[in-house]
């Protein structure tokens, strides 16, 4: 079936209407006319792939994977380069529009587009080992991935086949043991992490996120870090701050929290590895910095709660998902102005988009 397609989703598909149903198209971009195929038929919409491109857009290009649309992994690698960073800033800001009511310009801040990964995940079916093929259980054996860093990539064909494994690499040295750990350097700050705890993905970002959460806190006397991982951001912010509560929960990362502030000769502050929501309500003093950094599901509302009741001058959160972000802001924009929101591309040729909003108390 041939279409022209009109718009695109928050996942980065071609919108189209057939038959007064709404038809989502992976690999098509605005104003192509494309070949589909129907992968899925619902009641109110049809999902479908793109066959072949008749009449080409400008901002489309050759995916340079030969994996690509089967992991579905770099959905947007068809789009060039600039068109990804503008439909990046467009969806938050029409995200935070949508179900927040609030009018921003949102800038973004570039990534290198491939090699950005420092971590990989792979996938044993007892056989074979790889990533996971779009929307099923199918293993795609792969000789590499373009987006991870080469140092991961070398080390994937001589793999134990039958168990799953994560990969990860600070540039010079890789693990894919339990038992071993990783030192990260991001900006002049070291940090221990394992294969269980979290760490984000592409380190040149992180290092840009750090700048212009540095450059957005003021000087405070108690802060908190909620959902601190490794302690990266409660480490950034100690040096600004008389003192820090981190809270998380995976006892992994807290273990290397404490171990990171020693190294990074920080001790001011105080780690709880406690769920944020369970752990925040006992913090009773006068709080005036809150940075947090929840994973995509956002804050619960029992958090939200204490926050504003804690009346901190400043809030910085940091955002994989917006639109549990503008969930969020939607509750503290009453008494929260947003005062700057910036995006970084944390991961460039996927839908994701990573945020860092300011809030300062009106
Ligand atoms: C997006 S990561 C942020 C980590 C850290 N700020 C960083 O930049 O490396 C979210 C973290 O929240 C933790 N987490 C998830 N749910 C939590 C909860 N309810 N309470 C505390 N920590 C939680 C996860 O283990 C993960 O380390």
């Amino acid at each position: 079936m041939i279409v022209t397609i009109k718009s695109l989703d928050d996942f980065g598909r071609g919108i189209t209407r057939e038959d007064g149903k709404t038809v989502f198209v992976n690999g098509a971009l605005p104003n192509e006319e494309v070949d589909i195929k129907i992968t899925k038929s619902k009641k109110n919409f049809d999902e479908a792939e793109t066959r072949s491109v008749i009449r080409k857009s400008n901002y489309r290009r050759e995916e340079v994977c030969p994996y690509y649309g089967e992991c579905g992994g770099c959905s947007l690698m068809h789009m060039t380069y600039d068109y990804q960073l503008d439909f990046k800033k467009n969806k938050v800001e029409r995200i935070l529009k949508k179900f927040a009511n609030i009018d921003v310009n949102v800038d973004i801040e570039p990534s290198n587009e491939l090699g950005y990964r420092n971590k990989i995940t792979l996938h044993s079916d007892g056989s074979n080992i790889g990533l996971v093929k779009k929307n099923s259980n199918d293993i795609v054996v792969i000789d590499k991935c373009l987006i991870v860093d080469d140092l991961i990539n070398n080390e994937i064909k001589s793999l134990d086949k039958t168990k799953d494994t994560i990969i990860r690499t600070n540039g010079k040295e890789i693990i894919k043991d339990v038992n071993n750990y990783l030192v990260m350097n991001i900006n002049n700050l070291k940090f221990r992490i394992d294969i269980n705890s979290f760490f984000q993905v592409n380190s040149f970002i992180t290092s840009k996120v750090f700048d212009y959460i540095n450059d957005n806190i003021s000087y405070f006397n108690v802060g908190l870090d909620l959902y601190s991982g490794t302690g990266t951001l409660g480490i950034l912010s100690s040096f600004k701050g008389n003192k820090v509560y981190s809270i998380e929960v995976n006892e992994y990362s807290v273990n290397n929290a404490k171990y990171n502030a020693s190294i990074n000769n920080v001790n001011n502050i105080v780690f709880i590895n406690k769920k944020v929501e369970d752990a925040i309500k006992d913090i009773n003093e006068k709080v005036d910095l809150i940075i947090t950094d929840p994973p995509r599901s956002g804050m619960d509302k029992v958090t939200i709660d204490v926050i504003e009741s804690m009346k901190p001058k400043e809030i910085i959160y940091m955002s994989c998902d917006p639109t549990t972000l503008a969930r969020d802001l939607n509750i503290l924009k009453d008494n929260y102005k947003i005062s700057k929101i910036k995006c970084f591309d944390m991961f460039p040729n996927t839908y994701h988009c990573e945020s860092v909003t300011v809030l300062e108390r009106r």
